[in-house]
Formats: C-alpha cells, sequence, structure tokens
C-alpha cells in the first residue's frame, strides 16, 4: 500500500531508505536518534519501505537491538501494533569497523533488506560515533561497493569534526575520497531547532526588520548560549576541547551566521551565504584575541554543593581548559562593518538560556531622547527552554508627562508549541532522507569556523590561565565577561 504525507503544501511518497547506523549502542542513538526515527514513522514519512541496520562492536541479536529500541521510543507509543511493526523494521549486525569482512556481510544484509523492503538502492549511512573512525568506515564502505549505483548515498555525520582547521582538512579529506561534498550532511543539532530556523523566517519575512538589519540601525548583536548543566559525564572529552571547540566554533558561529548573512533569494542559497560572511569574521592578532576574547572556568559553587570542574575524575587538576567563553566578533564587510557581535557560552551557569538578543540604535528626537537618550528597541529571540519572542519598543508614560516607558511585546509559545514542533533530529534526518541539505554544514562553513577558532585556542593554549577557577558554579559567569561589554558601554541584557 502507498503511503502519502503532506511536506511544504506538497503530497509527497512516503520514503524509501536504509539507514545504517554506525554506533548503534551509543548513548546518541537511545537517547535521539531511535526517538527521531520512531516519529517519522509515526507520522508516515517512512512506513513500509524502510529499514535500519544498527552495528557497532557488541555482540547483539535482532531481538535484544528491538528491545533497546523499544526502551528508547516507549514513551512515544500509541499502540503495541504500531510499536511491533516499527521494530520489525530494526536488525543489528555486530561490525568491527576495521574488518573488510564485517564490510561484505553488511553488503549482503543490506541487499536483502533492500529487496524485502523495495528501498531502490537509497541508503542513508549514519556515523554516530567517534571520529576517529569516520575515514576507515567510509573508505570501506566504497571499496566494499556498498554504496549502492542505483539509488542515493547519502553520509551523516556527528561533530567534533576536527580539532582545528588541520585536521578537520584530513578528515574532509578522507570523507571526499568516498562520498561527494553533496553526500555529506555534517550535523549541528542547533540547526535542526524551530528557533533557529525561525530567525530566517523574522529576518526576511518582516519588512520591519528587513529594512532595518544593518550597521546603520543596529548597535550590536548578543547571542547567549548558557548552560546550567556541568560538564556531566563528559570531563575527558571536555577537557581536551573547551568551550571555544565545542560551542564556539559551531553553534554559535552557525547562529552568527544566519542573523548576519546577506539576504538569500531562495533556500539554496543560505549556505553560500553563510560561508561568504563566515569567511568574512575579522582575524585577530594573539593581541587582539586578548582585548577580544575572554575565558572563564568553574569552581565550586558558593554555598560547596557543585564541584568545581577541576574537581571532575577525567579532568586534570591544573586543567588550563574554558568551560567560559565571552567574545567580540567583528564583520569586515558592508553591512556589518563596525558592529559588534558579542557572544557567549559556559557550563555551570545559574540558569539555561539560548537567545539571541539584536540591539538597534537609540532613536534621536530631540522630544522623546534629550540629554538621556532613548532605551533602545530589541528583538530578542528566545531559543530555549523558552520559545518566541520579544520585541522591545518605547512609548509615552501614563498621565501628563513626556517621559517614557519601556514595553516588551512578547510571544512565548506554550508548551502545545514544543510538541507541535519536531525535534531537531527527527527534522534533520527528514532532511537528509528528502535530500535537503540546507541546515547542514557545508565544508567551507566549517573551514571558515576553525580558521576563526583556531587563533584563539592557539593564544589561550600559549598562556596558562592563573586566575582559574574564576567564576563559582551556579553564578553568572566571571566578571571578565561582564568588562568586555562594561567598557565599550555596553551590558548583556538582563531578564528577570
Ligand atoms: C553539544 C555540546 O553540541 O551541545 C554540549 O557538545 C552542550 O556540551 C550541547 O551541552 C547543548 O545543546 P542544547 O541543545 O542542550 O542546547
Amino acid at each position: 500500500m502507498l503511503a502519502y504525507y503532506i511536506q511544504g503544501g506538497q503530497l509527497m511518497r512516503e520514503q524509501h531508505v536504509l539507514i545504517t547506523l554506525f554506533g548503534a549502542t551509543g548513548d546518541l542513538a537511545h537517547r535521539k536518534l531511535y526517538p527521531a526515527i520512531f516519529r517519522l514513522f509515526q507520522k508516515g514519512f517512512i512506513k513500509n519501505h524502510f529499514a535500519v541496520i544498527g552495528t557497532a562492536r557488541r555482540e547483539w541479536t535482532d531481538d535484544y537491538f528491538r528491545d533497546v529500541v523499544k526502551q528508547s521510543v516507549q514513551s512515544l507509543v500509541k499502540s503495541e501494533e504500531e510499536l511491533n511493526e516499527f521494530l520489525s523494521h530494526f536488525y543489528y549486525q555486530p561490525h568491527n569497523v576495521n574488518d573488510t569482512h564485517h564490510y561484505v556481510v553488511l553488503k549482503e544484509l543490506s541487499e536483502r533488506l533492500d529487496e524485502t523492503y523495495q528501498i531502490n538502492g537509497n541508503r542513508v549511512f549514519y556515523l554516530a560515533m567517534a571520529p576517529n573512525f569516520f575515514g576507515t568506515i567510509t573508505e570501506h564502505l566504497k571499496a566494499e561497493q556498498l554504496l549502492t549505483p542505483n539509488g542515493y548515498n547519502r553520509l551523516i555525520i556527528e561533530k567534533p569534526f576536527g580539532k582545528d582547521f588541520a585536521s578537520a582538512q584530513e578528515l574532509n579529506h578522507q570523507l571526499r575520497q568516498s562520498f561527494d561534498e553533496n553526500q555529506i550532511y555534517r550535523i549541528d543539532h542547533y540547526l535542526g531547532k524551530e528557533m533557529i530556523q525561525n530567525i530566517s523566517a523574522v529576518r526576511f519575512a518582516n519588512r520591519v526588520f528587513e529594512a532595518l538589519w544593518n550597521k546603520e540601525n543596529i548597535d550590536h548583536v548578543q547571542i547567549s548560549l548558557l548552560e546550567q548543566v556541568s560538564v556531566e559525564e563528559r570531563g575527558g572529552y571536555y577537557d581536551t576541547s573547551g568551550a571555544l571547540r565545542d560551542m564556539v566554533q559551531n553553534h554559535i558561529l552557525q547562529i552568527l551566521a544566519l542573523v548576519a548573512m546577506e539576504p538569500p533569494v531562495s533556500f539554496g542559497d543560505i549556505r553560500k551565504n553563510k560561508i561568504k560572511v563566515l569567511e568574512q569574521l575579522r582575524p585577530y592578532t594573539p593581541e587582539e584575541v586578548k582585548e577580544n576574547f575572554v575565558r572563564g572556568q568553574y569552581g565550586p559553587s558558593e554555598d560547596g554543593l557543585k564541584p568545581g570542574y577541576r574537581e571532575d575524575a577525567n579532568v586534570a587538576d591544573d586543567s588550563n581548559m574554558e568551560t567560559f567563553v565571552a567574545g567580540k566578533v567583528l564583520i569586515d564587510n558592508e553591512r556589518w562593518q563596525g558592529v559588534p557581535f558579542y557572544v557567549r557560552t559556559g557550563k555551570s551557569l545559574n540558569a539555561k538560556e539560548t537567545i539571541i538578543d539584536v540591539v538597534f540604535k537609540e532613536a534621536s528626537s530631540p522630544l522623546f531622547c534629550g540629554v538621556e537618550g532613548c532605551p533602545s528597541n530589541r528583538i530578542s529571540i528566545h531559543i530555549t527552554p523558552r520559545e518566541g519572542f520579544c520585541f522591545v519598543i518605547n512609548s509615552k508614560a501614563v498621565g501628563n508627562t513626556i517621559a517614557l516607558q519601556t514595553s516588551h511585546l512578547e510571544k512565548i509559545f506554550d508548551e502545545t508549541f514544543s510538541l507541535r514542533s519536531p525535534e531537531a533530529y527527527e527534522r534533520l534526518i527528514l532532511d537528509c532522507i528528502e535530500g535537503d541539505m540546507t541546515n547542514f554544514t557545508h565544508w567551507e562553513e566549517v573551514a571558515a569556523s576553525w580558521k576563526y577558532v583556531d587563533t584563539i585556542r592557539q593564544t589561550w593554549d600559549s598562556e596558562i590561565a592563573e586566575e582559574f577557577p574564576n567564576y563559582a558554579a551556579g553564578s553568572k559567569g566571571p566578571k571578565v565577561s561582564f568588562e568586555l561589554l562594561e567598557r565599550e558601554g555596553r551590558k548583556w541584557v538582563e531578564r528577570d
């Protein structure tokens, strides 16, 4: 029976696809990927003509695998029948990524499932595992002819994509031996978030913003990705990464690119325009890095209940790694010359908040903005945990006065919004199956971002941060982050 779904106002046939998941026993698969695939199944994007092969080193059976998947999707299940139907499409193949023979077995299984489910040769290879295996896997996929000549072959890979420009280039080179750029879907899960995708709608579908989105009208932009969680179980990874590699190189610069890019003419232009703006970030000398970027590391909380970063079992006692970054990014182009983009991110802060604040220049009315000036208008895009917008506007205070009052025109979506909006991984896996690369990062974006971040990393690695730890877990972050803006007569937007 043919199944259909509506996408972008169009009636679409259900997708035919075989997803081969490397890292099927891992945490990401369990927490995010199986639920995402299940939601796609429930919504009819995939129905009869799909199969998932899970692979990893462990010697699991199909039944055991299905049991694991079952547990991961349990909370979403509406009927036992639906669940069993879904699980029947899952298969497990133990796999050693270095063993050629295993790829031969995998190929046989793929071909068998292709026939059973009439998949038409469409393949998605999802590498949910450490990047040091990417090259070996993709090389074998090609050499052992797992790439099909008739359908599509797409590769999804997770971050981190390298640890600096050189290693990213090397990794990319390895992948490109087997896959073309237009077959490589590099995940940045922020690009799958509802409100991140909303940035373009706000910018380009509103004359009031579209017309004012430039250096003449915007004073500065703030991008804050603040986290309440500590490094949790990931101290070992984090101590080689730090906030700069973990959040700035990817999520923050991606958001910045969406906020700053030139207006695209088509969705296909978005990545091209993001690449351009990332290549226009003003590179800093090491001296300029020290002026424009500050770092922090959390110590124990003031009440002593939350441990400091260096107390983590997998972190060095004298670790120099930052768990907080704030910086001023400048873009050298006509639209943004001289407009600072202040960015910040950190762990173990007082609250989780992901938000973009676009602060406009003050109005200049001699009537209302005399000596003290007028408060700036601002559009804030709340990404998470609250999702919505806030437009800050001035009007006359009530009564016999010409004093101003500032109002917050706020639209915060209720819980049904997040229930209705697809989860990031659900959206991104569907995009990949449908062949839409808009919300995946192009190699040139990755390259430009690493080049920008590398100078900061090198500058910081060359000097011990004597001041670490410089903020308490559960606080608002280090003093230097506030000083960065204060010295330019600005401040981070505070909310109640
Ligand atoms: C990941 C980082 O990419 O993003 C994590 O590796 C971070 O350290 C996470 O916690 C934040 O994502 P989100 O969606 O919870 O804001």
